[in-house]
């Protein structure tokens, strides 16, 4: 494979679809037009555990314009189960009388205005069985498991308890996250259309294929029936997946005759969706005098609903960050009254790195140490855990960036002693990680003898900047302009790609993409070689390259690229499939089912493949109210080849940004009788407002990998948020001396 990038950083291209987006040209789902829509409107659960005795839709149908009303009673059975984010049972769904959680779908009304469903969705009247509910952990009722482990043991190695029994200094502490909602500012809205036996779907997806298949299985049609558009997702984070509501709109549908659009409320995407479940770890560091670690002891408890097993294990992570010889890991996960958890932007990482890295800020302290240097004496180029190299590993080249550009040495060591009048001033570091993961993708590249391609393949938008990362890469490897390369996505008729999640969507893309590219180079140099009248006639045709809108030999030798494509014909269509070695040979295929294999960073048998960062920041503490400020952060990441840096910024910056939130704002809180959250809208659930961002400066650090794929590509979507929230725990321990093990840190922690 050529390397268009030749591991350099890659030209900052503004987004390709930008214009798109503030004119609002670009469509959302939701925007996209059907002809004669009826509107739904879902009937959520009041209780969290119980039955459904009954239904009375009297009232309900009298409403004007109501169509039908979709109950377990009338359309249970027309449709498989859905599976659950772990690929077991979900709890969302109409399939039977049994409510497992507050907000759950009962009933879809629907009807010829959005307005009527809603008046009679109100009008439904539901008799409940009810039970009482297990809310989270320490609720009666609970049941608690290790989790299941499907495909890794736990991370181990040595006697992590006895070298803790033995060790210098030790930390032992607990820490806690809480639950966590999406909030995409795009609310998860589908539309259905039938025309005959085919089904178009618009719906938001980080799996265009995925919801294809899925909807194809649970409604039993054929696969070559069923079509999902999703050009751009405003907000997916994890929670856009295939999802159980997809085929009872679908059903609806069917029922009235006619287009249905759901478009559900924004409380309602706190119990129809995923969100990021709450944890509890349990952390013991166990070091030498000069800071070595001994020993690392992790055990995480994550609740997750009655029937599913999901959980994030993020120990696979934290178990190996750091160099030690003996380390032992747990994870249990709770069973509770509420919806199966799901992906939220780096779900393991999230929450584990929090826990690990405030520990590790603890012991730092413990030993008198500078928190850099602890770092420093434990890295490793090998993973402990496995025993193999790292891809890359540049984690003490984004502290030494970072630090100097924070002024780090202008830190005073000890806790409570720095101040700017009212303000207790505080600095604080934390290692961010991400696994570089990649998946199966195809890619469909085409070019005109106008100079000018396209490129198709089903990935992604989800604000990432996908389309422009696809262009640049295409651009690069024909030696275009990115003007002149178009490309279309969010399309289940295009080539597959793998889900996009775990930041692999860039690496997958790009690979598939410049294979088709190189397909394209191929088939023009072999035709240039062996035309009479070509400059490059006899030349190698492997030594040939495209720059600059032409085809060159060697010594500059060449012809345009308009000559070159003509000798091939006049339209040049190629299509590639890249599946990374490790992976099955039917990858590609599986994508068509639904079916997803990546190759995790964390679980290759050659390297141990993560990108890595390193945050900074400075919080001001008001000395009386308590209140806190950050005011800085500077963020340093080494994560590979870098496509489009200005994308990469803003993924970087953005990661960073919701790190802060959700160390000091984000927070679903539970009313513990019932089950329920109490702040399910954008007033009470906190997030960041422009008074909150403080200036946020990003530093990418040039990292060549060999190693980690072809390209050296890593991903960039979720490291941005990971050890930020111990970043801020650790700066707020410095500037008050108050160590806070569970997030969010609320003033009244800090009284
Ligand atoms: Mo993500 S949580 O991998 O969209």
């Amino acid at each position: 494979m050529k390397d268009p990038f030749g591991h350099s950083f890659g030209h900052s291209t503004p987004r390709i679809d930008g214009i798109a987006k503030v004119t609002g040209a670009a469509l959302f789902s939701s925007d996209e037009p059907v002809a004669n829509p009826a509107f739904a409107y879902l009937v959520t659960s009041a209780i969290a555990r119980g039955r459904i005795g009954g239904f009375s839709l009297d009232q309900a149908r009298a409403v004007r314009g109501v169509l039908d009303i979709l109950t377990f009673q009338n359309v249970g059975h027309q449709a498989k189960p859905a599976p659950g984010p772990d690929g077991k049972a979900s709890t969302t769904s109409l399939e039977s009388d049994r409510i497992w959680h507050d907000g759950q779908i009962i009933a879809i009304v629907v009807a010829d205005t959005y307005e009527a469903a809603r008046e009679a969705a109100h009008k439904v009247r539901v008799a409940y069985l009810a039970e009482s509910p297990s809310a989270t952990f320490d609720s009666p009722g609970i049941e608690t498991e290790a989790r299941r482990i499907e495909r890794t043991p736990n991370p181990a190695k040595g006697d992590a308890e006895a070298a803790f029994a033995s060790a210098a200094v030790r930390i032992e502490a607990r820490y806690s996250t809480p639950a966590q909602h999406h909030n995409a500012i795009e609310l998860f809205t589908t539309t259905c259309a039938w025309n005959g036996p085919k089904l178009t779907v618009y719906e938001p997806s980080q799996f265009m294929w995925g919801s294809k298949a899925l909807t194809a299985t649970r409604l039993d049609l054929d696969p070559d029936d069923v079509r999902t558009i999703s050009r751009y997702v405003g907000g997916a984070f994890g929670s856009k997946g295939p999802n159980p509501r997809t085929a009872w709109v679908a059903i609806a549908a069917r029922r009235v005759g006619r287009p249905v659009k759901l478009v559900p409320t924004r409380d309602q995407g706190f119990t129809i969706a995923t969100f990021r479940a709450e944890t509890r770890h349990h952390l013991k560091l166990g070091a030498a005098r000069d800071g070595k670690l001994v020993s690392l002891s992790h055990a995480g408890w994550e609740v997750t609903s009655r029937p599913s097993g999901y959980n994030v294990a993020g120990v696979e992570s934290t178990a190996r960050m750091y160099a030690c010889p003996n380390i032992a890991t747990a994870v249990n996960v709770v069973h509770v009254d509420r919806n199966t958890p799901g992906y939220m932007r780096a779900p393991p990482e999230t929450p584990y790195m929090f826990a690990l890295e405030s520990a590790m800020d603890e012991l730092a302290y413990a030993l008198d140490m500078d928190p850099i240097e602890l770092r420093r004496v434990n890295d490793t180029q090998i993973d402990p855990v496995a025993g193999i190299p790292y891809s890359s590993r540049s984690l003490m080249e984004c502290f030494d960036r970072g630090a100097e550009r924070f002024g780090w040495g202008r830190r005073s060591a000890k806790p409570n002693s720095m101040f700017d009048g009212e303000w207790l001033v505080g600095y604080g570091c934390a290692t961010a990680c991400y696994p570089a993961n990649i998946g199966p993708a195809a890619a469909r590249v085409s070019i005109s003898p106008d100079g000018k391609a396209i490129v198709a393949i089903a990935g992604h938008e989800i604000g990432t900047g996908a389309y422009t990362t696809v262009a640049v890469t295409a651009a690069r490897a024909l030696g275009l302009n990115v003007r002149d390369v178009k490309v279309n996505m969010g399309d289940s008729d295009l080539p597959p790609i793998v889900i996009a999640g775990g930041s692999n969507n860039t690496a997958s893309a790009t690979h598939a993409v410049v294979k088709a590219c190189e397909v394209l180079r191929g088939r023009m140099a072999a035709a240039a070689v062996e035309s009479s009248d070509s400059p490059l006639r006899g030349s190698d045709p492997d030594a040939l390259t495209l720059a600059n809108g032409r085809l060159t030999g060697i010594n500059g030798e060449g012809e345009s690229l308009d000559k070159a494509v003509m000798r091939t014909g006049y339209r040049l269509e190629a299509y590639a499939e890249y599946v990374p070695p490790g992976l099955p040979a039917s990858a590609i295929a599986d994508l068509t089912k639904g079916k997803v294999s990546i190759l995790s960073g964390a679980a290759r048998k050659d390297v141990t493949a993560y990108a890595f960062g390193a945050h900074f920041l400075e919080v001001r503490v008001h000395e009386r109210t308590r209140e806190v400020r950050v005011a800085r952060v500077v963020s340093a990441f080494a994560a590979g080849t870098i496509v489009n840096p200005k994308t990469a910024h803003s993924q970087f910056m953005s990661g960073a940004l919701w790190g802060l939130s959700s160390a000091l704002l984000e927070a679903a809180e539970l009313d513990l009788g019932t089950a329920r959250y109490v702040n399910r809208n954008l007033a009470d659930y906190l997030v960041p407002v422009n008074a909150d961002v403080p200036t946020i400066e990003i530093i990418m650090l040039p990292e060549r990998d060999d190693r980690v794929n072809p390209l050296g590509v890593k991903g960039i979507g979720e490291i941005g948020i990971v050890g930020m929230n111990a970043a801020v725990a650790n700066a707020v321990f410095h500037a008050t001396g108050k160590r806070v093990r569970e997030l969010p840190i609320r003033l009244e922690q800090l009284l």
